[in-house]
């Protein structure tokens, strides 16, 4: 059967009051699907002050939940204010997702600057979720997986269509020789189901529907339940 794999990305969203309230309710919805959590992988990018919090929650939870930081420092560790690197991350997850859009653009991270936190994250022992608007951007040595993720489907509303979502999965695939590609881009509960069926897409990376706890819990069901 089909490995899959969902990663729901918090973004810069939720106190760490909102943070307990969502995996208190999160955790028990999926509790029943825990005899496919070999199949399909959960993670949770959350933002760097829920973490701790989160960890504490999720590791009593019957179906496993992997954590994930949002961005990591281009530096190791210093005099670099306001950053956090890849060492002190790795204390309290295990993954991390690198070249976000929302990165690129409002933070101006190049390609170069990307490559470089690929490098610090892996060489700290992090596993990279790395993210490339497109079929034509660089994806660095050292991505786990890779996320397909068109910059004017991101919070709009408007997918990629699953079968081109797919056809563009298959080409970063052969490009870079990732084996697991995800699709994100206004992923919700009722559309999921048709980028999961695709045959190159290994799996989905949904913003916004991932902050609610029983929408993010009924992308993983129909997500299992589409598949098998
Ligand atoms: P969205 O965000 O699901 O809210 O469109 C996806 C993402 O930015 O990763």
């Amino acid at each position: 059967m089909k490995k899959l794999f969902i990663a729901g990305n918090w973004k810069s969203n939720k106190t760490i009051a909102e943070t307990k309230a969502w995996a208190s309710e999160f955790c028990p919805k999926v509790a029943d699907l825990a005899s496919e959590k070999e199949r399909a992988t959960v993670v949770v990018c959350a933002p760097f002050t829920s973490l701790s919090t989160l960890k504490e929650v999720v590791q009593n939870s019957v179906y496993p939940v992997a954590l994930a930081g949002q961005n990591i420092s281009k530096f190791g560790e210093g005099a670099y204010t306001g950053e956090i690197s890849a060492r002190m991350l790795h204390e309290v997850c295990g993954w991390v997702v690198i070249g976000h859009s929302e990165r690129r653009k409002y933070y101006g991270e190049t390609d170069e600057d990307l490559a470089k936190k690929t490098e610090l994250a892996k060489k700290e022992g992090l596993n990279v979720i790395y993210c490339v608007p497109d079929d034509q951007t660089v994806v660095p040595k050292g991505a786990d997986v890779v996320a397909y993720e068109p910059v004017w489907a991101i919070g709009t509303g408007k997918t990629d269509s699953p079968e081109n979502a797919n056809a563009v999965v298959a080409s970063i695939k052969s490009k870079t020789g990732a084996t697991v590609v995800l699709y994100g881009g206004s992923v919700n509960a009722e559309n999921v189901a048709s980028f999961m069926k695709q045959t190159s897409i290994d799996g989905v990376l949904p913003g916004g529907a991932s902050m609610v706890a029983d929408t993010f819990a009924k992308i993983l069901r129909a997500s299992i339940e589409s598949t098998r």
